[in-house]
């Protein structure tokens, strides 16, 4: 009776975040670019080898990122410290939030939109990026690590990724 009843709960909980996804018009708050979330990690932008963060041949870096229940794809993130960061996100599934502590990185990951973020880290060092907003049973547990490294040891490879350094 009791698992009933929690089911019963998830299962309205779902279906009003879907439901308030797909008849109202819920956009991110920056900007509107839509995506096709049930097939974004199959092709394009945010297939599974574009994840992460790049810099493009006119030094832009730019970083993407999947929300997902109940992850972030990548789990680390790698960016450089003063300098501007593109962050990109997208989900494939329902609506997640995320921000990055200490910044003013916060935005709501919405199904069927990029989520598009500009800053500037200012110092190096490590923060976590957790989801905010209630995605499911296993959203405590969901975020990212953000590696902020200096000027000096942001060193792309020659195809423009770089990964988070192992510590
Ligand atoms: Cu994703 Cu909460």
């Amino acid at each position: 009776m009791w698992s009933f009843g929690v089911g019963i709960f998830v299962a309205a909980s779902l279906s009003m975040i879907l439901f308030t996804a797909s008849t109202i018009s819920v956009n991110p708050p920056s900007n509107v670019e839509r995506i096709d979330p049930k097939t974004l990690h199959l092709s394009g932008e945010f297939a599974e080898h574009n994840l992460g963060t790049t810099v493009g041949s006119d030094g832009s870096v730019t970083v993407r990122a999947i929300a997902t229940q109940f992850m972030f794809l990548p789990r680390c993130i790698v960016v450089p410290a003063n300098r501007r960061v593109t962050l990109r996100f997208a989900s494939p599934d329902v609506i997640h939030g995320l921000l990055i502590t200490g910044t003013n990185v916060n935005t709501m990951v919405v199904p069927g939109f990029v989520s598009q973020v500009h800053t500037e880290f200012t110092r190096a060092g490590d923060l976590l990026m957790p989801c905010h907003e209630y995605c499911g049973l296993g959203h405590s547990g969901m975020w990212a690590n953000v590696q902020v490294v200096a000027q000096d040891e942001f060193k792309p490879g020659p195809d423009g990724r770089i990964s988070c350094a192992q510590r």
